[in-house]
């Protein structure tokens, strides 16, 4: 009788704090919001109270579940393995449902394999492959009012309808330029992420805080203003034209490096029209050993490149997964590398990169010619 008793009374407390918790969060929210004088559309409180739910779930339920439980009991490790799983599903719906941002930082997320359970890297990582799709038409209008045409027609002979790629904050069609019949690459923002940018950065911040305070172990908070920091800068595609040009130019002595060309009378901040460039992604070794591509040759290659970009430039490409890097055979027969998605670079601070590079020239035993070759 008296289990029973305290189950129900534990129920109803479990039930009535996470109730409290969300009004709290809805609460502390409108002010939040009042305060900060934020003009939000009917879309973005939505955003907002979707992120304050999954946040107040998530958090109550590792509140409660392993409430009294002995940290060192297998139930106590086992409940944690449940907790994680339902955590990331949560997320993994909070950031589907709310698109964008959510998405590129659940992606972020799904990255920190040094730094989280692994419940949440595996659930959260079918972000990157699966991200949602924007529709031809939306994305035909963007193209339109952005680069203020009346229609794509007048742009392109051809408009691929199905994406090459979709990614969080973009997709890349395939398509035929009109003027010249060139084959290019136009890779448009999804219609939604700009505006309502500023206002799920805003959000984010507010619920990494709360989480900040209540799991103080978790420490998210770099998170938030690493996205804070880069975010306006992709979202800028002119200024991806931009790094890509000088990336051009910085490389134009290593013959093999493909970085597609930038057709500038057909970009705009939200449009970046370039030369489409084939390949297979770096990964693909089947491709790669059905084309006979040699291995040594592509790894002299990278090897070459990205040392340069760190040791003699300190200007590092920020994004070299898989899917930007690609291999092909030119018309000489030769080996190219073709570096996509050239959003966002690093720059390394001088005396940094000059540290570094002494330290691999040191663990190099170098001869004359490598020094001369890394200045510094
Ligand atoms: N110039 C290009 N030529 C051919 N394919 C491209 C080109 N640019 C992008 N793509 C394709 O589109 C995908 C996504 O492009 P990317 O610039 O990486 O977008 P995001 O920054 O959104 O990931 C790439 O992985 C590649 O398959
Ligand atoms: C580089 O090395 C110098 C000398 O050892 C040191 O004073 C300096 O702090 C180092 N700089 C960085 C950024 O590591």
């Amino acid at each position: 009788m008296i289990a029973v008793v305290r189950r129900v009374f534990r129920n109803r407390l479990v039930r009535a704090f996470s109730t409290g918790l969300t009004l709290t969060t809805a609460g502390v929210s409108v002010y939040f919001l009042h305060r900060n004088d934020y003009s939000l559309s009917s879309i973005g409180a939505v955003r907002f109270a979707r992120a304050g739910i999954a946040v107040g779930r998530i958090a109550t339920d590792y509140k409660w579940s392993l409430h009294g439980l002995d940290p060192d009991s297998k139930e106590y490790s086992t409940t944690m393995k449940q907790l994680h799983s339902r955590g990331a599903e949560k997320l993994l719906a909070l950031a589907r449902a709310n698109g964008g941002v959510f998405i590129k930082v659940g992606q972020h997320i799904a990255s920190l394999q040094y730094l989280l359970p692994d419940e949440y890297i595996k659930t959260l990582s079918v972000l990157h492959s699966r991200a949602p799709e924007s529709k031809l038409d939306e994305v035909k209008r963007v193209v339109e009012e952005s680069l203020n045409v009346p229609s794509c027609d007048d742009l392109f002979e051809f408009l691929d309808e199905r994406p090459k790629g979709a990614a969080s904050l973009a997709q890349v069609y395939e398509a035929k330029l009109i003027d010249t019949g060139e084959r290019v690459a136009v890779k448009v923002q999804h219609p939604k992420v700009k505006p309502h940018s500023l206002i799920d950065i805003a959000t984010m911040e507010f619920f990494v805080n709360i989480v900040d305070r209540l799991f103080p172990d978790f420490r998210l908070m770099w998170l938030v203003d690493e996205v804070k920091r880069n975010l306006p800068k992709e979202l800028d595609f002119l200024n991806e034209a931009d790094n890509a040009d000088r990336v051009r130019r910085m490389f134009a002595h290593l013959p093999y490096l493909k970085i597609p060309k930038i057709y500038r009378k057909y970009c705009s901040d939200r449009v970046l029209t370039m030369e489409f460039c084939d390949g297979f992604q770096i990964d693909d070794i089947r491709a790669i050993e059905e084309h006979n591509f040699d291995k040594h040759d592509i790894c002299q290659k990278i090897g070459t490149l990205f040392s340069e970009m760190i040791f003699v430039n300190g200007y590092i490409h920020c994004d070299p997964h898989p899917g930007n890097v690609l291999v092909n055979k030119n018309s000489e027969g030769e080996l190219d590398i073709v570096l996509l998605d050239h959003g966002l670079y690093a720059t390394l601070q001088d005396d940094f990169r000059i540290n570094y590079t002494k330290l691999w020239l040191a663990l190099l035993k170098p001869d004359r010619d490598l020094i001369k070759a890394y200045k510094g």
